[in-house]
């Protein structure tokens, strides 16, 4: 095996490695000269492709319904106290005007499995956005369907889609999922959305129970080949009432120096910093942002909702008006040097 300073500089030359030197790496992921070099070679690339901009989403937490149990999830259906809710179509599209005055040119649709909401539901919902805001990108993340279903909501106008891999190792991920979800299904719904000509977004939780460097490890081979235009990682936070509630959280440190990997394998990949790494860092997102992120998520959803779509705990930004969100995101970018812009931000 070569020296972890030979395995930096072919990362930077190739943009990939093999699992064996992917799990060097992590292995030496606190060394500082490691670090600083990743960084300085991420930050090399995003303002090569994005310059000193920051895109934003508005993201409408539109529904906590969810017919799946994922161990991690604090709204998963086999939590009984989560206090459900979901926003009517009208409510929905009160966010997009909002969001839309305050200068959102994309918006992110996130709930859970929601049986509520059929494909014909959504379809309708999609169209009414679309028709109102032509000018605006459409994200869904409401998980796993059919390829029938990921095809109607394109044609309806949906643009892109999110729905992390959360895992590519098989065993890892039955100890994060019941018996009835499975990898092969997950993955194949990726391949669908791609093949259906949608802005296609994977990813994981760092530090999720289980998680090894060699799962990560896996985890980077399958976002290099997959290919998708949007990587959402953040750190795993335990939510007291689901299984997982004694876990200890992901790292900072680990989910920034990711960060960098992943904008070194796929340089114009769109990337946020992520709400839940703001959460177990109060400089979280300005972190992400200093090691090669290039996203920020606002928060949409209506006040009233906010605290109820309650994936993890202590859960930041759940008490703010949308354009305070968006007030304060866009001077924590300003202050880590970059510039929040409003335009749609479609993967260069
Ligand atoms: N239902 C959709 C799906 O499955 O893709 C979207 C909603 S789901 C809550 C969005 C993401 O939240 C998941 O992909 C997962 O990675 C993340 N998440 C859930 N529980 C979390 C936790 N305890 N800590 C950090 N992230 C979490
Ligand atoms: Fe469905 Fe978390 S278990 S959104």
């Amino acid at each position: 095996m070569d020296s972890v300073k030979d395995i930096v500089e072919k990362l930077i030359m190739t943009g990939e490695l093999t699992a064996e030197e992917y799990v060097f790496l992590l292995k030496n992921h606190e060394q500082s000269e490691v670090r600083e070099r990743l960084t300085k070679e991420a930050v090399r690339l995003r303002e090569q492709y994005y310059g000193k901009k920051v895109y934003t989403r508005g993201l409408i937490e539109f529904t906590n319904y969810c017919k799946n149990n994922c161990y991690y999830c604090g709204i998963r259906r086999g939590n009984p106290h989560a206090k459900r809710y979901r926003l009517t179509k009208e409510e929905i599209l009160e966010c997009c005007d909002q969001g839309y005055a305050l200068g959102f040119r994309t918006f992110v649709l996130q709930g859970g499995e929601d049986p509520y909401y059929t494909d014909a539901r959504m379809a309708d919902v999609i169209r009414l956005i679309k028709e109102k805001y032509p000018d605006c990108a459409l994200t869904l993340s409401i998980g796993e369907k059919s390829y029938e279903s990921y095809k109607l909501f394109r044609e309806a106008g949906a643009d892109r889609y999110l729905l992390r891999h959360e895992t590519a190792d098989e065993e890892h991920y039955k100890k994060l999922h019941p018996q009835e979800m499975s990898l092969s299904v997950r993955k194949q719904c990726l391949y669908d959305l791609k093949a259906l000509g949608y802005q296609v977004g994977a990813g994981f939780m760092v530090g999720s129970p289980g998680q090894t460097y060699e799962t990560i490890a896996q985890d980077l081979i399958f976002l290099k080949a997959l290919e998708p235009q949007m990587v959402g990682i953040g750190p795993f936070i335990p939510h007291h009432e689901t299984p997982f509630a004694d876990m200890p959280a992901g790292s900072v440190e680990l989910t920034l120096f990711l960060l960098s990997v992943i904008r070194i394998l796929l340089p114009k990949v769109l990337l946020p910093a992520t709400t839940a790494l703001g959460t177990i860092d109060p400089k979280g997102r300005e972190k992400g942002l200093a090691a090669g992120a290039n996203v920020v998520m606002p928060n949409l959803s209506p006040v009233k909702n906010r605290k109820q779509y309650d994936l993890y705990d202590n859960k930041i930004c759940t008490g703010e008006e949308a354009a305070e969100c968006r007030g304060c995101l866009k001077r924590r970018v300003a202050s880590a040097g970059y510039i929040l812009v409003g335009d749609r931000g479609d993967a260069v």
